[in-house]
């Protein structure tokens, strides 16, 4: 694995799982991280919104249906604050050990579900990820792509549904094109994966996909 490597240690790897509800992105994160120890990389695996003790609890406001007059702007910088945190606790010190971080959404998703599913200023949004984030992007996005109805499906049989499930089909529908425009735009570091497939057949895909990543960095 050639990802410039610095002394004995290797460069840092952010690596960000994308897609809309019930696209089996958890599953597909076991996949990743076998493929990466297998290599010997050392790998942390997380989440947002969530990933560290004050962003969890960020996550139990933003999730819960309790709070379903929340603005758009009040999420998005809810969001924000979570991200703010994550990055320095977990992120930046991970990325500084040399470990492969895999997290489960980033920012693609802020630009999916409050940018297309809310209808929020791509330019707000892009306002807020640069003083959060600068131009940390993940190294690697894999959007794990499939129909919204068979994606809702899916999540329904996983118990109460949260307030990003319920917000409606048109909701994810917007979310989902949102994503695949995020694609063509940034064609190098966003790849889509047809999550539709049975998993085996996604996690192929993924490690094709990894496979050819790497060859190329
Ligand atoms: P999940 O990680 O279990 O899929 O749930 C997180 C929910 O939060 C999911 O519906 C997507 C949503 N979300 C946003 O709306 N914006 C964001 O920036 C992130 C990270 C997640």
């Amino acid at each position: 694995m050639s990802h410039s490597e610095t002394g004995n240690r290797p460069a840092g790897l952010f690596i960000s799982l994308e897609g809309g509800e019930g696209a089996g992105k958890s599953t597909q994160l076991a996949a990743v991280r076998e493929w990466y120890e297998q290599r010997g990389r050392e790998v942390l695996v997380t989440r947002q919104p969530g990933g560290t003790a004050l962003s969890e609890k960020i996550r139990g406001l933003l999730l819960d249906r309790e709070h379903d007059g929340m603005s758009p702007l009040a999420e998005l910088l809810l969001l924000f604050a979570d991200r703010a945190q994550f990055l320095d606790e977990v992120v930046r010190p991970a990325l500084r050990e040399g470990r492969v971080v895999i997290c489960d959404r980033f920012t693609d998703s802020t630009r999916a579900y409050q940018g297309g599913g809310r209808d929020l200023d791509r330019d707000t949004i892009e306002a807020v990820a640069r003083v959060v984030h600068g131009d940390l992007e993940p190294h690697l996005t894999l959007l794990l792509d499939l129909p919204v109805s068979t994606g809702l499906a899916r999540a329904s049989n996983r118990g109460e549904a949260d307030r990003m499930e319920v917000a409606g089909q048109p909701f994810h529908e917007r979310v989902r094109r949102a994503y695949l425009a995020l694609a063509e735009e940034f064609p190098d570091r966003i790849h889509v994966i047809d999550a539709s497939l049975p998993p085996a057949q996604v996690s192929d895909a993924i490690r094709n996909t990894l496979e050819h990543f790497h060859e190329q960095h």
